[in-house]
């Protein structure tokens, strides 16, 4: 090997993710050495949890334990930081004080990103490091590496990804069982698939941070997560999920990023997929990411989004990047946004989601009456929306009621928005109208 002094690695935090970084780095320690060139060592190691520590490390010889992160990224020895602290807060002043003492940076950490990396990757661009990032998009797929180096000949067009396990298996449930999603949770929660305070992954925010990556590299754009669209699944109910089925559709929480002549769409929802794509199919609690691109067509990375070792294979193949390119000057390495950082493009605004271009469904409840559904569809032609597919629920004997679901062709958002305002304002029409957004996909 041209190089056998070893890369000492400082980890901030050995929960899930560092432990499983530990075992790994372990267990392939040399076969890792074979492709880096040299061995990676985690030398020093913080974490509030000592006792944890102790009990991961098995107390080795060989590491340093400390519940003082910041003397891990100031020890002049470490070469490089990996931050699985997560958080926005003392994980950016950990990741920024690394970099200023010239550490390379690991990190799984999207909320950091997506929230602070602009700054982050100005300040690593400006001393001469890098903050490699696989592990905070889809756990173990290596899309960032696919999207960034694989995809370089291309004009990414679109990416849409299932990028949330939580909310996928949670919403796999519901279509399995017919559960309500209240139900569903409580059932996910005890079985560890979602954490006690699960907000970030039901209201859409952890797909909404990793689809503000995507886009970020796919695009060559800034990170700009305060602009993405973003709505969970908390308010689907188990019987859209039924009616999307008898129509030929699944509904998945799919973060999307699709290029458009003046802008970027860059929204998180729960959408109809048609049942017949690979994507609708993935299951649980697995992540997967459909792309694209003009030259190579369609492309589909599948795997776990989440996991000890699945989240620790990302880390390590992005400390092995980093062995090799310490030895590359800093201009020749691939670019933290895959782009030069000066040829980010700022003329390539994200676009409000009422310039969005999408089909949708909708499901009205309305009386069982005559001309309810001519006064439904004449509005729709008015405003000019094109109707696909029609469904109206038998009734019950004696019930008066209904619910007509509608799926429409491509329009604007705001043409949908001005439909079913007057669509709501009809006296037949009892209750607000449930919309959800279709993606073909094709
Ligand atoms: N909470 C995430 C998920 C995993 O459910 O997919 C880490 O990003």
């Amino acid at each position: 090997m041209t190089h056998t002094k070893p890369v000492n690695v400082g980890l901030l935090g050995i929960g899930t993710v560092g432990g499983g970084a530990y075992t790994v780095l372990a267990r392939n320690a040399a076969e890792i050495a074979r492709r880096a060139g040299r061995p990676i060592l985690i030398t020093r190691v913080a974490d509030r949890n000592l006792e944890l520590a102790r009990a991961v490390t098995g107390n080795a010889a060989t590491v340093t334990l400390t519940d003082d992160a910041f003397a891990v990224v100031r020890a002049p020895e470490i070469d490089v930081v990996v931050e699985l602290i997560g958080g926005y807060g003392v994980a950016r002043e950990l990741v920024l004080e690394a970099i200023k003492n010239g550490k390379h940076v690991v990190t799984a950490n999207k909320a950091l990103l997506a929230v602070h990396g602009n700054e982050i990757f100005a300040a690593a661009q400006e001393k001469g490091v890098t903050v490699a990032f696989e592990a905070a998009v889809a756990g173990g797929i290596p899309i960032i590496k696919a999207l960034r180096e694989g995809l370089s000949a291309n004009h990414i067009e679109w990416a849409a990804g299932i990028i949330n396990g939580t909310t996928n298996f949670i919403l796999s449930e519901m279509r399995d069982k017919g559960l309500p999603f209240a139900q569903v949770l409580k059932e996910a929660q005890r079985l560890g698939y979602a954490e006690a305070d699960p907000t970030f992954d039901i209201e859409g925010i952890d797909a909404a941070h990793k689809v503000t990556l995507i886009a970020a590299i796919a695009f060559g754009i800034p990170i700009q997560f305060d602009k993405a669209y973003v709505e969970g699944i908390t308010r689907l109910e188990a019987a859209d999920i039924q009616y999307a089925g008898q129509l030929g559709y699944r509904i998945k929480l799919l973060g999307i990023a699709r290029r458009r002549a003046h802008g970027v769409e860059l929204r998180v929802h729960p959408t109809l997929v048609p049942e017949k794509r690979l994507l609708a199919n993935v299951e649980g609690a697995m992540n997967a990411v459909l792309v694209k691109a003009d030259a190579v067509g369609a492309t589909l990375y599948y795997g776990k989004g989440a996991g000890a070792e699945p989240t620790a294979s990302a880390v390590i193949a992005d400390l092995v990047d980093v062995a090799r390119a310490s030895a590359i000057a800093p201009s020749l390495r691939v670019p933290h946004l895959a782009f030069q950082p000066d040829q980010l493009r700022s003329d390539l605004p994200i676009l409000p989601i009422d310039e969005a271009e999408t089909a949708f469904y909708l499901r009205l409840v309305v009386e069982d009456k005559l001309g309810v559904l001519a006064d439904v569809t004449r509005i729709l032609a008015d405003e000019g929306l094109s109707i696909d597919a029609l469904l109206q629920r038998e009734p019950e004997e004696g019930e008066g009621k209904t619910d007509i679901i509608i799926l429409t062709h491509v329009c604007q958002e705001k043409q949908a928005n001005a439909a079913i305002a007057r669509i709501e304002k009809l006296a037949a029409v009892t209750e607000k109208v449930t919309r959800l957004r279709l993606e073909s996909l094709q």
